[in-house]
């Protein structure tokens, strides 16, 4: 199996909530190894720009005033299989439907507040640490 990079972000809810070492914790005991990490805060402007794939669903502004209502950390996980491993610790996107021991379903509140996201294949994770982060910001 190959080494791969996905990206995190660890959500406003969950910063409000203090409970980024909780999420860091499960994803690091899951065997993912944060290569890179920062705190920021998006602005609307951004986070538009991160979800503009879904700029035509209902729930477009919805997400995008979210992410940008608070901090979230960004983050880099590196490991086997990274990016399926990572959406199997954070669990289906809707909380109640996700399984015992995930990171949504022990923290997330909602389908919108739901505490993480991760990329969903090699490219869009390609994309999507090359948006927050330069080469020599991560550091294997
Ligand atoms: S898809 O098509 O599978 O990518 O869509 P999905 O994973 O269901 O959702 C994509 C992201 O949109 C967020 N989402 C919402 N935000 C606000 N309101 C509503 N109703 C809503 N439904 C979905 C969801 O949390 C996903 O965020 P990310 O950051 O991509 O996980």
């Amino acid at each position: 199996m190959a080494t791969e990079r996905t990206l995190s972000i660890i959500k406003p809810d969950a910063t409000a909530r203090n409970i980024t070492g909780k999420i860091i914790d499960k994803l690091e005991t899951a065997g993912l190894r944060i290569v890179a990490q920062k705190r920021i805060k998006l602005s609307e402007e951004r986070a538009g720009e991160f979800y503009a794939v879904h700029k035509d669903r209902p729930f477009y502004n919805d997400l995008v005033s979210f992410m940008a209502s608070g901090p979230v950390v960004v983050q880099v996980l590196e490991g086997e299989n990274a990016i399926a491993k990572n959406r199997e610790v954070m669990g289906a996107t809707n909380p109640k439907e996700a399984a015992p021991g995930t990171i949504r379903a022990e923290f997330a509140e909602s389908i919108d507040a739901n505490s993480v996201h991760g990329s969903d294949a090699p490219e869009t994770a390609k994309e999507e640490i090359a948006f927050f982060f330069s080469d020599d910001e991560i550091v294997g």
